[in-house]
C-alpha cells in the first residue's frame, strides 16, 4: 500500500484527499485538530507546523501540505507581520515538511508533492497583496524544486479559486455573499473541497506521472475567460 502524508487533513480541502485516499492507502496526518474520521489506515499526529518538531516516518510515496491563509487587507492596514504570517504558513512550513520527509520520499520515479497556490496570483484582486505575495512564493517554489528533484519526484501546486471551507468562511458568510461570489465566476458557481482534493489526488498519484513542475488553476473561469 501506498504511504501519504497529509499536512492538513483535519478539515477543509485537505480532509476531502485523506477521505479520497483512506480506504487504499497508508495516511499520515499531521494537524492541530485531529481529523473527524477513525480508520485503520490512518495515523494523526496533533503538532503545529510551525512551533513543533516533525514525526519520525517510514519511507513515502508522497506529500500533500494544505496549510494557508486569506487575510484580505488594504495594504495600509496590512503590517509587515501580517505579510510574514503568510509566508510562514503558505511557504515556511511547506518547506520544513519538505526538508523533513524529502529522504524519505521513495525513488521509484512516482513520488509526487502537491502544494497550494491560489488564483490571487495571477488576478490582480484588492487586499490580496500579502496572500498573493505569499502564493507567488510558493509557485516560484514548486518550479525550482520541480526541476531539482526530476525525473524521482514531481512537484505541483494547484491554484484554486474560492473553496467552500472554513478558511473561506468570512467571505462566504450568508446566502447573499454566496451567490456574489457565485456570479463573480464565468460557471456561476465556487468550488466545494471535493472538486479541489479530486485535482490534488490526481496529482498525487501515477495517473499524473507525466505532469511536473505545474502550477494547476482551477478556477471556475474566473481567470481564463472573459464573458
Ligand atoms: N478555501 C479557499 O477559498 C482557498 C482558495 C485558494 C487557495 N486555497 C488554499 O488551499 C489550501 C487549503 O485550504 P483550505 O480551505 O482547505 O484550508 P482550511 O480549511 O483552513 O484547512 C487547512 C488545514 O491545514 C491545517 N493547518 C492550518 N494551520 C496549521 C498549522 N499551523 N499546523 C498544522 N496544521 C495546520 C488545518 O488543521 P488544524 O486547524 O487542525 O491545524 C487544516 O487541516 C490552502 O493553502 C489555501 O491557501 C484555499
Amino acid at each position: 500500500m501506498k504511504k501519504y502524508l497529509i499536512v492538513g487533513g483535519s478539515k477543509g480541502i485537505g480532509l476531502s484527499i485523506l477521505k479520497s485516499l483512506i480506504d487504499d492507502h497508508l495516511i499520515i496526518n499531521i494537524s492541530r485538530n485531529e481529523p473527524p474520521i477513525k480508520h485503520n489506515n490512518l495515523t494523526h499526529y496533533k503538532i503545529d507546523i510551525l512551533m513543533d518538531d516533525l514525526p519520525e516516518v517510514d519511507t513515502l510515496n508522497g506529500i500533500v501540505y494544505c496549510p494557508g491563509s486569506i487575510n484580505l487587507k488594504p495594504l495600509h492596514n496590512l503590517t509587515l507581520d501580517d505579510f510574514k504570517k503568510d509566508f510562514d504558513i503558505n511557504l515556511l512550513g511547506a518547506i520544513k515538511t519538505i526538508q523533513t520527509y524529502l529522504p524519505l520520499l521513495s525513488k521509484d520515479g512516482h513520488s509526487s508533492i502537491v502544494m497550494f497556490s491560489s488564483v490571487a496570483t495571477k488576478l490582480g484582486m484588492p487586499f490580496h497583496c500579502s496572500i498573493a505575495a505569499a502564493k507567488s512564493a510558493v509557485e516560484g517554489f514548486v518550479k525550482s524544486l520541480s526541476s531539482e528533484l526530476a525525473p524521482n519526484i514531481r512537484v505541483n501546486a494547484i491554484a484554486p479559486t474560492i473553496t467552500n471551507t472554513d478558511l473561506a468562511n468570512k467571505l462566504l458568510r450568508n446566502d447573499k455573499m454566496i451567490d456574489l461570489m457565485k456570479d463573480k465566476h464565468p460557471l456561476k458557481k465556487i468550488l466545494n473541497p471535493e472538486e479541489v482534493g479530486n485535482l490534488a489526488v490526481y496529482l498525487l498519484s501515477e495517473k499524473s506521472s507525466g505532469i511536473t513542475g505545474q502550477i494547476m488553476t482551477i478556477d471556475c473561469g474566473l481567470v481564463s475567460l472573459k464573458i
